[in-house]
């Protein structure tokens, strides 16, 4: 009976301490918000003269002509002095967060796939519809780092940083590579989903659209008219893409590594989650600081543009989450994986300066402590996903 009574109260108290990270997370993106203000109201202009030490091979240029996009006066091989702070914090985390598909091991995995008792059809389904989903998903979003924002993108520090993502896009491509293999799929049928089945040929088909005169050879960011086609791509890929298209597949996986089912593919998730996350906070911050740098583009017009792009995009990924998983797995219903939508979307709109849509409550509070909050895991059973390269880390 005592044992119970402890039992219970230990599931209480973690109910408490994920509804409290929850908490804090969107609380770090308040402060992201906060810092990026802080960071531009300290840029320096010719007024503003005390600041010019950190900037001293541009004294001559006027500062109020310098952006991060447009800026004809950036010499894209100068990386110091640096402007864009934030742009290198996102680049030292990613770096901090090294990893590669191989060093998680996937036997259990295997043995699980090949059993018929392990796994039910919605599991199996599950777990096809996202490998699906993620295996081209991950080239869409390489494509136009290196083809369309690369381009557009000459500040130094934050060419830096793309180099980086688009290396850890190469990793996630990788992943699904080791899955399929691994697992021994059919590759041809797990990267044809995005032709075969409507809800994910929608989704990538939806970002596509929204990109493709960015992608126009002939595409310059010169005017408002063509910054404000290049916002639309940026909160394509970042914000639609990278921020809500693959989070119902994220929450589906974790929830299924939760329940000790495929921990491999499920821990291969939370990595790409958590690089995810700063994909999406660096996408948020470059948004942010164009819509400052460019505020005449930020008008209530294309602000509701924005929105109502964001709510057909929530409706997308809830139409792929009943696709994917239609009867739910166990304790979890396919309604909550589509009020995880919402929330995420609520998060997404705030962080680039937009209201709530949803107010909606995060049914997972656990996928934040999956993202960023160190976690106790037995080092020797699974490999902790906080682990970060031996030069990072510090020694009380
Ligand atoms: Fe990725
Ligand atoms: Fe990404």
């Amino acid at each position: 009976m005592e044992i119970e009574n402890v039992k219970r109260l230990l599931e209480v108290n973690q109910l408490k301490i994920e509804k409290m990270t929850s908490q804090i997370m969107e609380l770090n993106d308040e402060l992201s918000n906060i810092k990026l203000l802080m960071l531009n109201l300290e840029r320096p202009t010719l007024e503003n003269k005390e600041n010019k030490n950190e900037f001293q091979d541009r004294e001559d240029e006027d500062y109020s002509k310098i952006g991060i996009i447009n800026n004809s006066k950036t010499d894209p091989n100068k990386i110091l002095p640096m402007r864009y702070l934030w742009a290198r914090e996102h680049y030292k985390t990613g770096v901090a967060n090294n990893w590669v598909p191989e060093e998680i091991p996937m036997q259990d995995d295997v043995e699980q796939w090949k059993s018929d008792r392990f796994l039910n059809e919605t599991e199996r389904r599950m777990i096809i519809w996202n490998l699906g989903f993620f295996s081209t998903a991950e080239s869409l979003t390489a494509n136009n780092i290196v083809l369309a924002v690369y381009n557009h993108v000459t500040n130094p520090e934050c060419r830096q940083y793309l180099l980086r993502q688009a290396f850890e896009e190469a990793i996630h491509t990788d992943t699904f590579i080791y899955c399929c293999d691994t697992l021994g799929l059919n590759p041809d049928m797990i990267y044809n989903m995005y032709n075969t089945i409507p809800s994910i040929k929608e989704k990538d088909n939806f970002v596509i659209e929204l990109t493709k005169s960015v992608f126009d050879p002939n595409f310059s960011t010169k005017g408002k008219e063509n910054v404000r086609k290049f916002l639309h791509d940026l909160i394509g890929y970042y914000v639609i893409m990278e921020g809500i298209f693959f989070y119902a597949g994220f929450a589906m996986m974790l929830a299924l590594k939760r329940q000790h089912k495929m921990i491999g593919i499920g821990e291969q998730f939370e990595f790409i989650m958590r690089d995810e996350s700063i994909h999406l906070a660096f996408g948020c911050d470059l948004i942010n600081t164009i819509k400052t740098e460019n505020p005449e583009i930020w008008n209530e017009e294309f602000k509701n543009e924005a929105i109502q792009l964001i709510k057909k995009a929530v409706e997308l990924e809830k139409k792929y989450a009943y696709d994917a998983c239609p009867q739910g797995i166990l304790g979890i219903n396919a309604e909550q994986f589509c009020n995880y939508v919402e929330y995420i979307a609520d998060r997404r709109l705030e962080r680039i300066g937009l209201l709530r849509v949803y107010n909606t409550e995060n049914p997972f509070p656990w996928m934040s402590q999956s993202t960023d909050l160190s976690k106790e895991k037995n080092f020797f059973e699974t490999r902790v996903t906080e682990y970060q390269t031996a030069g990072n880390l510090t020694w009380d």
